[in-house]
């Protein structure tokens, strides 16, 4: 038995049956490849589902960590330690926004915006405006998996298993104004978005939708709240993705790379945002420890150090460029979209997207496949076009192998139609 069977055989055994997991056990990573127990080295355009933003074994990183651990770990909120205002104040220059609320978690971060947005219209209804408590949420969303998010993630396979959610949800279609306007009112006590759907697909709003929903929640005080776990710091080439739209939301959530694997979350508003909220009215034990404040200073500055915001782009680019010169060549290649190395490939079938992931790792190269059809390349943000080279050719010959197949297919079908 090897090791990894012996864990599997455990895990099966002591676990919550929530992961389908790959049959592969990684013992460590150098750079943009993670190395298996047996010393086989793969490419990982995933990242650890968007978090290792700097790859592994970053210097930058171990050595924040090893400074932290020894100096503090964790203090918890009842006092103060170096790290949340140094680290706020490199955050709010960079997104605009002017207060902090610090999490362990995406999740935990997006239901501290909802109840943020909840607080907001109270405070708006004491001081005699009229605004409800609803959330208008996308089609296609995903924010979390605890109740809040969950209940405004769209997906029901999510939700549907946990029903009753939180109440006073309801879902606009994506990118559609006119549904989007039928659906607002003086209710509305937030319009909930992701500048680019992760999840949903790796699809942008559009300008047009983006602006209007600004408009609407002016229109009445409602909160914008742009959800940036996936795509913000710095994974589409500018610190978060509204930023490309030139449109400010009053309130976003960033976790992931935030800092570079070690789990941190946050929550950013403005300060008309921040008014509705008081000592006592929410909190974490661990959320912005000294520890995970001291990575996230450490992963910005290499970010800005090493010019990454501007290799997502470049190489970001090169990555569409080249996807885009395989569906020239590939029918079974839809589309191809998205913003710096927030990337997606969409495939003509489910069964395909599946087979192509299954393939990839066969050549030792992560992706995954998100909304059926969609494959998702997430890379570290150190990405070289050697490395999108590599991958390309391998989804090249995936992709040619797969024509010959349905070719004989076809082939067999007519014969046995003519016999
Ligand atoms: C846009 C978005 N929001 C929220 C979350 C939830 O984050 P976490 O898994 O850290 O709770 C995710 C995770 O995939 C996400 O992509």
């Amino acid at each position: 038995m090897t090791k990894l069977d012996q864990i599997r055989a455990a895990e099966s055994k002591l676990l919550l049956q929530t992961y389908e997991r790959n049959p592969i056990l990684f013992v460590r990573g150098e750079g943009v490849h993670l190395i298996d127990e047996g010393g086989a080295k793969y490419l990982d355009l995933l990242s650890g589902i968007g978090v290792n933003a700097l790859g592994y074994g970053h210097p930058a990183i171990e050595r924040a960590i090893v400074n932290q651990s020894r100096a503090l770990i964790h203090t918890s909120n009842l006092f103060y330690h170096e790290g949340q205002a140094e680290l706020a104040l490199r955050l709010t220059e960079r997104t605009g926004m002017d207060r902090v609320f610090f999490s362990n978690t995406g999740t935990e971060a997006w239901e501290g915006a909802l109840k943020l947005a909840r607080a907001h219209a109270g405070l708006l209804r004491s001081e005699g405006k009229q605004i409800g408590t609803k959330f208008l949420a996308l089609e296609q969303s995903f924010h979390g998996r605890t109740y809040g998010s969950m209940s405004t993630t769209h997906k029901a396979k999510y939700r549907e298993p946990f029903a009753p959610g939180v109440p006073g949800v309801e879902f606009v279609k994506f990118n559609d104004v006119a549904d989007l306007r039928a659906k607002f009112s003086s209710e509305v006590c937030a319009i909930l978005v992701e500048a680019i759907q992760g999840e949903g697909g790796i699809r942008p709003l559009t300008q047009e939708f983006f602006a209007e929903a600004r408009k609407l929640a002016d229109s009445t005080g409602a909160l914008l709240i742009a959800d940036e776990i996936q795509s913000g710091m710095g994974r589409t080439g500018k610190w978060c993705a509204y930023q490309h739209y030139g449109i400010k939301p009053d309130v976003t959530t960033l976790a992931k790379p935030i800092a570079g694997g070690i789990p941190l979350g946050a929550i950013l508003c403005t300060e008309e945002a921040a008014r509705a909220i008081h000592a006592g009215m929410h909190g974490t034990t661990f959320g912005g420890g000294p520890l995970a404040c001291a990575v996230a200073i450490a992963v910005i500055d290499a970010i800005e150090k090493e010019g990454l915001l501007k290799n997502a782009t470049e190489v970001g680019d090169y990555f569409q460029a080249q996807l885009r010169g395989l569906a020239a060549k590939h029918d079974c290649i839809k589309d191809v979209r998205g913003k710096g190395l927030m990337i997606a490939a969409e495939l003509d079938s489910a069964d395909l997207a599946k087979l192509t992931v299954a393939e990839m790792l066969k050549r030792r190269i992560l992706i995954n496949c998100t909304s059926d059809t969609v494959l998702r390349f997430l890379p570290p943000f150190i990405l070289e076009r050697r490395h999108v080279d590599e991958a390309i050719k391998a989804l090249d010959q995936i992709f040619v192998e797969h024509a010959a197949a349905v070719s004989a297919a076809n082939q067999n079908a007519g014969g046995n139609n003519r016999g």
